[in-house]
């Protein structure tokens, strides 16, 4: 709520939590489990990233199942040109803020670029403060067989990891760019490979971001948890996006892979240009934004009144 007449709540009936199990259950290949029951969803799986409260809540409304508190956010709220500079205390901050608008959907950390990479031991340390302090649910970390070890540490210790690999946008200088992985045969294998050894090592989904659609499909096919697609093709079993490419709101960057499901960028744009020439124009507030006294007047301040309160210094021009 905020001011006197607060948010609205949304309308839309409840649905079940989506916990891990319930997304490992989602395996396209596996019998569909509890679908006929309501609130369960069934079907491939929808994930968004999400930053803060108020979208947290709207994409949770819409039915998203799995909200990412993506590292992304260095570039698409921090406006960084890529992701590196995002830190662990960040990813806990928008994580609190998405969990507490997250009625349903389960509620995925991102771990960020050096939190886990520089041994098990800080891994396990730096997924159990995102747990602690950020409030989420599970944890998500880049990278193939060479962090099988560290997959292992942190699922051992009771956390949930889902992996990321292909484009893995924390080796942006690495890839020399944001570049589609995967084309080639060795580099195809390496990638199926390391999806073998995230299962293994006990990761619950995997991302998959920027591969061909038959990769994607032979990974899928090659291993018993979901893959989540993010420009990887239909045959995943599940897809994410970041939340102001699905809406259009981010305009610096727009990858083949994200669908602009809407324009609202042009919607903020315009609707924010009414407000200004409304406020410039006076016609904003009009008497229906106003609050009313109950019939009296303010008393005239006197000069003598204002003796005791605290003043600011004079500015020096
Ligand atoms: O940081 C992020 O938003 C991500 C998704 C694009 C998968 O990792």
């Amino acid at each position: 709520m905020y001011g006197p007449h607060g948010m609205s709540g949304g309308s839309s009936p409840a649905r079940a939590k989506v916990t891990v199990p319930a997304i490992r259950a989602r395996k396209r290949s596996l019998p569909p489990v509890g679908a006929d029951r309501p609130g369960v969803s069934a079907g491939p799986i929808a994930m968004v990233t999400a930053y803060d409260f108020t979208m947290a809540r709207l994409l949770d409304e819409a039915g998203v199942d799995v909200l990412l508190v993506g590292d992304s956010l260095g570039m698409v709220v921090q406006g960084h040109a890529n992701t590196l500079a995002v830190t662990v205390d960040e990813i806990c901050y928008h994580g609190r803020a998405v969990a507490r608008g997250a009625r349903s959907a389960h509620v995925v950390g991102d771990m960020p670029f050096m939190s886990f990479q520089v041994s098990a031991h800080s891994a396990l340390e730096n997924a159990g403060k995102m747990m602690k302090e950020g409030a989420f649910e599970s944890v998500k970390l880049e990278g193939g067989a060479e962090v099988a070890e560290h997959v292992f540490r942190i699922v051992s210790a009771g956390i949930p990891v889902m992996g990321h690999i292909g484009l893995t946008p924390q080796a942006v200088h690495a890839m020399g760019g944001f570049k589609v992985q995967g084309k080639r045969e060795d580099a195809a294998a390496r990638l199926v490979r390391d999806a073998v050894a995230l299962e293994q090592a006990g990761a619950y989904a995997i991302v998959l971001e920027a591969i061909p659609p038959d990769l994607a499909a032979q990974i899928t096919s090659a291993v018993e948890i979901p893959t989540i697609g993010i420009g990887a093709g239909n045959a995943c079993d599940g897809q994410v996006l970041v939340c102001y490419d699905l809406l259009g709101m981010y305009r610096d960057l727009s990858p083949k892979f994200a669908k602009r499901f809407a324009e609202l960028g042009d919607a903020v744009v315009k609707a924010t240009a009414e407000y200004v020439a409304e406020v410039k124009s006076g016609a904003f507030p009009a008497p229906e934004h106003t609050f009313k006294a109950n019939g009296f007047r303010a008393a005239e301040v006197d000069d003598d009144d204002l003796d005791d309160a605290p003043r600011a210094p004079d500015r020096v021009h």
